[in-house]
């Protein structure tokens, strides 16, 4: 049940929060240390201003475009956010049937709470699945095969978070799994150490924990191995963009994580541009980190993405109205993209450029 009152994404926040626990509203909404990057990312979208345009004419305006030879109805991706029973007994199970009646493409987090195969069962739309890194080869390519049996379309490895970020307010309240809610697709995995080392050693540096952390030459390895299309998630320097091209991923997500991994990286679309710059068109570049607006999806493209994907906005539209709560969210993004594409002149994404753009 969907209440009226609700008509934009952040409208959906005050409901979700009511029907999670604190520690889990923790979880889903706070950002790493002093959260300088989560309140940058939702920020940043207001230091750039559109060009109103006055008496544009429109012949069929759409919002189509092709992704990897994939057909999407508009640029917006559900991103891969972990734990979802966490919001709803359904968890990540909804949350495709929802994206499904939108024909939206979901990115499934590898620390999902149901299999990929379960999901899989229950998506109507294209499917990709984001990757840890994994030590194990032997787990790794037993699940990569699961993956693609499962039919899913593109891998995303994400390598903006060798260790996790400071997370004070989790911390703080107290968050941890309940029973019953587990990364399922990881059982059987050698388990990352997250005890940090003992006082009076280097609490980090003598843990060990860095010593399974991925390098360029493992994403190498991945791309070569992968049955899937490799993409990199969390590029913000232009040169890791270049060492990622070089090692012949299939496309780049500029993204800092939601703000949950280093805080005081700059907001993702201030860096879109530089990345996209470095790219030169090769490979899509998608982005993520505080978009909240059809507005903030016009200017993420006229900054040079190719779409973007959304996180909490979804979670909260989930946490609501489960199913439903994800499509309406969908909804009512794609249909502000339009109202912002239509006061803009813009008839497709491909009239979507910098011009638009003025900094206020
Ligand atoms: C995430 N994100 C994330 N990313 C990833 O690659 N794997 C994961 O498992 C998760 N899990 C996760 C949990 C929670 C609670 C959040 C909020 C985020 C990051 C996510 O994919 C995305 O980059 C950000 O959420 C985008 O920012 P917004 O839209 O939340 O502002």
């Amino acid at each position: 049940h969907i209440p009226a009152q609700i008509s934009c994404l952040r409208d959906y926040e005050s409901y979700a929060r009511q029907r999670m626990r604190t520690q889990d509203w923790a979880y889903f909404s706070t950002g790493a240390a002093d959260e300088l990057t989560l309140q940058d990312n939702l920020a940043s979208f207001g230091r750039w201003g559109l060009w109103p345009a006055a008496l544009s004419e429109f012949d069929q305006p759409s919002t189509r475009l092709t992704l990897h030879g994939q057909s999407m109805d508009y640029p917006i991706l559900l991103a891969p956010v972990a734990y979802q029973r966490l919001a709803h007994p359904d968890g990540e199970l909804a949350s495709v049937l929802g994206a499904g009646a939108m024909g939206a493409t979901s990115v499934i987090s590898m620390q999902a709470s149901h299999s990929f195969e379960e999901i899989a069962a229950r998506a109507h739309a294209p499917l990709w699945a984001q990757w840890y890194w994994q030590t194990d080869r032997a787990f790794t390519v037993d699940l990569l095969r699961r993956l693609e049996a499962a039919g899913y379309a593109a891998l995303m490895l994400t390598v903006d978070a060798a260790v996790n970020g400071v997370r004070n307010q989790e911390q703080r309240a107290g968050f941890s799994l309940p029973e019953g809610v587990d990364a399922v697709n990881l059982r059987g995995a050698p388990k990352q150490q997250v005890v940090l080392g003992a006082a009076g050693t280097s609490p980090l540096f003598a843990s060990g924990l860095l010593d399974t952390a991925p390098t360029w030459e493992d994403l190498a390895w991945l791309v070569q191995n992968s049955p899937l299309p490799v993409w990199v998630k969390g590029v913000m320097r232009p040169r890791d963009a270049q060492r990622a091209l070089d090692r012949g991923v299939a496309g780049i997500v500029v993204s800092n994580h939601g703000g949950r991994t280093l805080d005081g990286a700059p907001a993702s679309v201030d860096v879109l541009a530089q990345v996209c710059q470095v790219v030169q068109g090769r490979v899509p570049v998608l982005m993520d980190g505080g978009i909240r607006r059809g507005t903030d999806v016009l200017k993420a493209l006229a900054l040079g993405a190719t779409a973007v994907m959304i996180g909490r906005p979804y979670i909260y539209g989930l946490a609501a109205a489960g199913a439903a709560g994800v499509a309406h969210v969908l909804h009512i993004l794609r249909a502000e993209l339009e109202v912002a594409m239509a006061l803009t002149g813009c008839n497709t994404l491909a009239d979507i450029g910098p011009e638009l753009l003025y900094r206020s």
